[in-house]
C-alpha cells in the first residue's frame, strides 16, 4: 500500500492525516495545539508539525502536502529568516489599510474586476499595507513575503533537503490580493502599492505539480488554503455549497469561472484542481456556540439539548454574532447584539436557540451571494467542528432552503490535502477518486426539509436588526 499524508496547519491546531493513496482510506492520524492569538511566530507551526510526527508518523509516507489557514502574512529578510510575527487571516488590525487600497485601486468594482476579490483585513495585501505604516524597520527588512503553507513548506525542504526557493499555489495564491485570480497572475502594481516597492513572492504551482522532494525521496506536493483543500477532500461538485463551521465559517463552491463581486462578501478565490472557489467568510462560527456555553455555563451538548428544546425563533430572540468584530458584513469593529429580550422569553433554550440561529442566518446570507454570484445551490455539505451539534443540523436543514448533507466526521482540509499529494505522487492528469461518506441527510437524524414560513420572519428579523444596529443591508 502506498501512504500519503495530509496536513491541516489551522488558527488553532495541526492535524495530520496519512492516508492509502489509492483509496483515501485514513489510516492514521495525529495532532497538536497551536498558541492562541491572531498573531504568531511561524517557527510554533514547525514546532506543531514535528511534535505531531514525532513517533515516526511519516516513516513510510511516499508524499505529503500542507494545507493551511489562508491570508497570514510571514514576511522574511534577505536570509528567508522570519522578519516578525505572522499576522493571522483573523487579526483585524489592516482594517484601514484595506478600506486605503480599495479606494486607491479605484473602489471595490475595480478589484473584483480585476482581481476577483475586495480586500479586507483578512487580506495578506492588506496586512502588508499594515505593516509599512506601523512597523517601517519590519517592513524595511521584509524581502519576500509568504502564506502560512508556504512557509511550513519550504521549513520542511530546508529542514530535510531539496529546498529550491519558495512556492505557493493558485488556491492560496489567490486569498493574497496580489496574485489575481482573475488573470492568473502576481500583480507587482498591488504589491507597491502596498510596500511601497515589489517585493519577492513564491512561485505558483500547478495543482499536481510538487514543490520538491526530501533526503528521503517523499515528495512534497504543492499544498493549498485550508478551504481549497476542503473542497479537494470533499470532492466538491458543481451545485455542492459547503458551509464549514470553524473557527471561522465559510460558505464555498467549486465554479468553471472568477465571481465578480463589487460588495466583497464573494471572494473569487482559486481552487486546488485548477478551477474556481467562490467563498464567503466570517470570523464568528463555532466559538459562538462556545460563547453561549460560557454564557449559559453548560457544556456543548447541554446547549445542544436547550437549543432543541426551544421553537424555532428563540421565542423573538435575535443574535448578530459579531463577537470578534466580523468580515462579512465587512464590520471589523463590531460586536455582538442579542435583541427581543423580554421577560417570557428569556430562558435558557431561547438564548442557546438564538446562538445557533444566529451563527447560522450569518452563514445563510454566504449562501444567498453565492446564488447571488450564479451559483448554482443544490444542497449544502455542512462540516466542521459545530456541524456536530444535532441543534445546528436541524436549523441549518431549514434555513437554506435546499437539501443539508452531513459528511462523515473528518478532518476534510488534511485530507484534502492528502489527496493532492496522491495526485502528485501518481503523475496522473486528474486527483485520484476518493469519496467522502455521507452520514446524514435531510430527513433523516432529525434534520427538517428546507424551508418553513416561520424561517422567513427569523430571517426578516435578523435581517432588520442588522440595519437598524449597523446601517448595513
Ligand atoms: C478564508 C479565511 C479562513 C482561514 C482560516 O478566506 O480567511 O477560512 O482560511 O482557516
Amino acid at each position: 500500500m502506498s501512504l500519503v499524508a495530509g496536513v491541516d496547519s489551522s488558527t488553532q491546531s495541526c492535524k495530520i492525516v496519512v492516508c492509502d493513496a489509492a483509496t483515501g482510506q485514513i489510516v492514521r492520524e495525529s495532532r497538536a495545539a497551536h498558541p492562541d492569538g491572531t498573531s504568531v511566530d511561524p517557527e510554533r507551526w514547525w514546532e506543531a508539525l514535528v511534535t505531531a510526527t514525532s513517533d515516526g508518523l511519516l516513516e513510510d509516507v511516499e508524499a505529503i502536502a500542507i494545507g493551511g489557514q489562508q491570508h497570514g502574512m510571514v514576511a522574511l529578510d534577505e536570509h528567508d529568516e522570519v522578519v516578525c510575527d505572522a499576522l493571522l487571516w483573523n487579526d483585524t488590525r489592516s482594517a484601514d489599510a484595506a478600506g486605503d487600497l480599495v479606494r486607491e485601486l479605484g473602489g471595490a468594482q475595480t478589484w473584483a474586476e480585476q482581481v476577483g476579490s475586495v480586500p479586507v483585513a483578512a487580506f495578506t495585501v492588506s496586512k502588508v499595507r499594515w505593516l509599512a505604516e506601523h512597523e517601517p524597520e519590519s517592513a524595511e527588512r521584509t524581502q519576500t513575503v509568504v502564506l502560512p503553507h508556504d512557509w511550513i513548506t519550504g521549513r520542511l525542504l530546508r529542514e530535510r533537503g531539496g529546498f529550491d526557493g519558495w512556492s505557493t499555489d493558485r488556491g492560496d495564491a489567490s486569498g493574497t490580493g496580489y496574485w489575481s485570480a482573475r488573470e492568473g497572475r502576481y500583480r507587482d502594481d498591488l504589491m507597491e502599492l502596498a510596500l511601497g516597492r515589489v517585493f519577492e513572492v513564491p512561485r505558483v504551482l500547478e495543482p499536481a505539480e510538487t514543490a520538491g522532494t526530501v533526503a528521503n525521496g517523499m515528495i512534497v506536493a504543492a499544498g493549498t488554503g485550508d478551504n481549497m483543500g476542503a473542497g479537494l477532500g470533499l470532492g466538491l461538485q458543481p451545485g455542492d455549497v459547503v458551509v464549514s463551521l470553524g473557527t471561522s465559517g465559510t460558505v464555498f463552491t467549486v465554479s468553471q469561472t472568477c465571481p465578480t463581486d463589487p460588495t466583497g462578501a464573494v471572494a473569487g478565490f482559486a481552487d486546488a484542481t485548477g478551477q474556481f472557489l467562490p467563498l464567503m467568510c466570517t470570523l464568528n462560527a463555532a466559538r459562538v456556540l462556545t460563547a453561549a456555553v460560557s454564557m449559559l455555563g453548560v457544556d456543548l451538548s447541554e446547549l445542544d439539548r436547550l437549543a432543541l428544546a426551544a421553537e424555532p425563533g428563540a421565542g423573538g430572540l435575535s443574535l448578530l454574532p459579531y463577537l470578534d468584530g466580523e468580515r462579512t458584513p465587512d464590520l471589523p469593529h463590531a460586536t455582538g447584539t442579542l435583541s427581543g429580550l423580554t421577560r417570557s422569553n428569556a430562558t435558557p433554550e431561547n438564548i442557546a436557540r438564538a446562538a445557533v440561529e444566529g451563527m447560522l442566518l450569518n452563514l445563510r446570507d454566504g449562501v444567498e451571494a453565492l446564488r447571488g454570484q450564479g451559483a448554482e445551490v443544490d444542497r449544502v455539505l455542512l462540516i466542521g467542528g459545530a456541524s456536530a451539534s444535532t441543534a445546528v443540523q436541524q436549523v441549518a436543514g431549514s434555513l437554506f432552503g435546499v437539501p443539508v448533507s452531513v459528511p462523515a466526521p473528518a478532518e476534510y482540509v488534511g485530507i484534502g490535502a492528502a489527496r493532492q499529494a496522491a495526485w502528485a505522487l501518481s503523475g496522473e492528469p486528474e486527483p485520484p477518486e476518493w469519496s467522502p461518506a455521507l452520514t446524514a441527510q435531510t430527513g433523516a437524524d432529525g434534520i427538517p426539509d428546507p424551508s418553513g414560513p416561520q424561517n422567513e420572519e427569523m430571517v426578516q428579523r435578523y435581517a432588520e436588526l442588522r440595519q437598524t444596529v449597523h446601517r448595513t443591508g
